[in-house]
């Protein structure tokens, strides 16, 4: 395949930043996405040009790390994957693809397609854990019963994989999904009962002060995100919320 790539270029957080054109060719279609920028980077720098800066790391769609908006959609037009895990076969021989940043206020970009996410390890910082006492004997896995549609659904939450797909094809920029993912894999289980009024208050404090918009229930990032989170886990949350409201 032929394409023409429009790709966001900003040489680092104060440049004002530009849609710049490349043409790449001979793309196989098995190639992932990433791999056709690295074929992309790898032309630049022969060429003596600067190449393409994009965050990847794990590659299978784990790590959460890549972030592109291709076409106008969060990790482009395939559902239910990562950029990481996008092939070129869901695009045709000619195709112009437009690919730029997550873009959000508490998602500065950084350089180019990176983009600097440390708002949510501040968010997981403010109250996603459980405190556990580590000494002595571990506690035998099965000493504490867990009801099976529960335990599933904390696990789906749990899937959560903090890329930040929602809060880019939103419309508000909110991180409600991804915050009631994290505060719901704890509410669904017993272990997350002992920190649970200040957990869901400093989370939902930590993303109010970062600068995320509000949840207006459009939905989108439920459609986007790669993991299938559902909107379930924001209803969870806006309870937990207002349970722990009422507590203080
Ligand atoms: S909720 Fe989905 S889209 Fe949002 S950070 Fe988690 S995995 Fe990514
Ligand atoms: S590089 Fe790890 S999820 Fe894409």
């Amino acid at each position: 395949m032929n394409l023409t790539l429009k790709i966001w270029r900003q040489k680092n957080a104060s440049d004002k930043g530009k849609m710049v054109d490349y043409k790449i060719n001979d793309v196989s279609p098995d190639m992932s996405f990433l791999e056709m920028l690295d074929v992309l980077n790898t032309q630049l720098i022969e060429s003596g040009d600067e190449p393409v800066a994009f965050d990847h790391d794990c590659r299978e769609g784990i790590c959460g790390m890549c972030s592109l908006y291709i076409n106008g959609e969060a990790h482009g037009p395939d559902r239910g994957v990562t950029t990481c895990q996008l092939h070129m076969r869901k695009f045709k021989d000619g195709d112009t693809i437009y690919i730029e940043p997550f873009r959000a206020k508490a998602f500065p970009v950084i350089k180019d397609l990176v983009v600097d996410r440390s708002s949510f390890d501040r968010i997981q910082h403010a109250g996603g854990f459980v405190s556990v006492n580590t000494s002595g004997n571990t506690q035998d896995a099965n000493a504490i019963p867990i009801n099976k549609e529960n335990a599933d659904k904390a696990f789906d939450a749990a899937t959560c994989i903090g890329c930040g797909a929602c809060v880019a094809t939103c419309k508000n920029s909110s991180a409600m999904l991804y915050v009631s993912a994290k505060v719901s894999q704890f509410a669904l289980l017993p272990q997350g009962q002992v920190e649970a009024t200040d957990r869901v208050l400093n989370m939902v404090k930590q993303m109010d002060e970062e600068g995320f918009g509000n949840c207006t229930n459009t939905g989108a990032c439920e459609v986007e995100c790669p993991k299938g989170i559902s909107l379930e886990n924001i209803a969870r949350m806006n309870t937990e919320f207002l349970k722990a409201s009422l507590k203080g």
